[in-house]
């Protein structure tokens, strides 16, 4: 009897004391908010109808949130202070939107299950809505992850995140460190098949000597909407793939015909390790949701806080 108290104690001491990795699961919220994924479903839904360019904002969001520590809802901190710069302070963050939205639903999450489920859960069941309500495939996401306690700086975002202009080894390699496979990680690249890139982001890959080859009639095209030394290359921009609303394998059959908009975009359908992956997804739809579903799992459950580390927060734009 004594010994068994002493466990008990010992067990409650050591809980509070230690953090402690737990694991992630699906079924997760089964008993403490089994509503979570009906309301994000719903609230996005809605969200989206106001303004139809949510999900590509909101799977952009759900990468830089994982590139940076871990998928741990850190993105969506406001600086604390006006010397702070914050995450978001980084210039690789220029185009992220959407932050609020997923407040927004947290606040909803709130409301029927208080201090249950964390920022980067929602923000992760936010993203495969997003891909799932643009058409792509509804991928089941194991659930478990904490927020982190402590706010990165923008040198943190600035080494984490990839530039514009990056190549092919250094992607394969930063999507190897998430235990990604050649296939998977040209399958993730596929959510460019959502969303749009600002002018801004190609100037160095138009204007500066060859990094790349371009399509000549593409390159003109490039060329003539985003001139060189625009005023308004933060604000114009050019669409990922002709259906930019939509989640499918066009981004793939674009890439094949020179039609990358990205550096990365572009070499893939050039390098032996890259090209067959790209010319199987452009082929075939079902090949490239499947590969794309086991790489975004992979994606966002990367060396994610969970048991008692981090903490859920209430507010998902501040710590406390
Ligand atoms: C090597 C890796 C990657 C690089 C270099 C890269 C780079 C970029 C750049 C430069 C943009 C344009 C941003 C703008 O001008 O507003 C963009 C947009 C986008 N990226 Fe990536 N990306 C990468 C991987 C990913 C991954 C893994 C995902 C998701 C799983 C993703 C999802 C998106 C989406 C959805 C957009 C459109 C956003 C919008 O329209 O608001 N990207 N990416």
């Amino acid at each position: 009897m004594h010994l068994k108290i002493f466990a008990v104690l010992f067990s409650l001491i050591f809980r509070s004391t230690f953090a402690y990795a737990g694991s992630l699961s699906f079924n997760f919220y089964e008993q403490s908010c089994p509503l979570v994924e009906h309301i994000v479903r719903t609230s996005l839904r809605s969200i989206s109808l106001t303004d139809p360019t949510t999900p590509a904002a909101i799977l952009r969001l759900l990468f830089h949130d994982c590139q940076v520590q871990a998928c741990d809802a850190s993105i969506l901190l406001d600086p604390e202070s006006d010397m702070f710069q914050s995450e978001m302070s980084s210039g690789k963050n220029f185009g992220i939107r959407k932050r609020e939205t997923i407040n927004l639903i947290k606040t909803e999450v709130e409301v029927v299950c208080p201090q249950q489920v964390s920022c980067a859960d929602i923000l992760v069941l936010a993203a495969r809505e997003a891909i799932a309500m643009s058409g792509g495939p509804m991928i089941d996401v194991p659930l478990g992850r904490r927020d982190s306690s402590t706010s990165p700086n923008f040198r943190q975002a600035d080494a984490s995140l990839p530039a514009a202009n990056i190549g092919l080894d250094d992607t394969l390699q930063l999507f190897a460190k998430k235990g990604m496979t050649v296939g998977e990680s040209v399958a993730i690249l596929g959510a460019h098949t959502l969303g749009v890139t600002h002018c801004f982001n190609i100037e160095s890959r138009l204007y500066k000597p060859e990094v790349d080859k371009i399509d000549p009639q593409f390159e003109f095209f490039l060329k003539m909407n985003c001139p060189l030394g625009s005023f308004t290359s933060n604000t114009s921009f050019i669409v990922n793939d002709p259906t930019t609303l939509s989640f499918d394998n066009q981004y793939f059959v674009n890439s094949l015909n020179g039609h990358g908009v990205l550096r990365i975009d572009a070499e893939m359908p050039l390098d032996p390790r890259t090209a067959p992956f790209i010319q199987k997804f452009a082929y075939d739809e079902e090949v490239f949701f499947q590969a794309f579903s086991s790489a975004f799992v992979k994606l966002s459950s990367s060396n994610v806080l969970t048991g008692n580390q981090g903490v859920i927060r209430t507010n998902c734009n501040r710590l406390y």
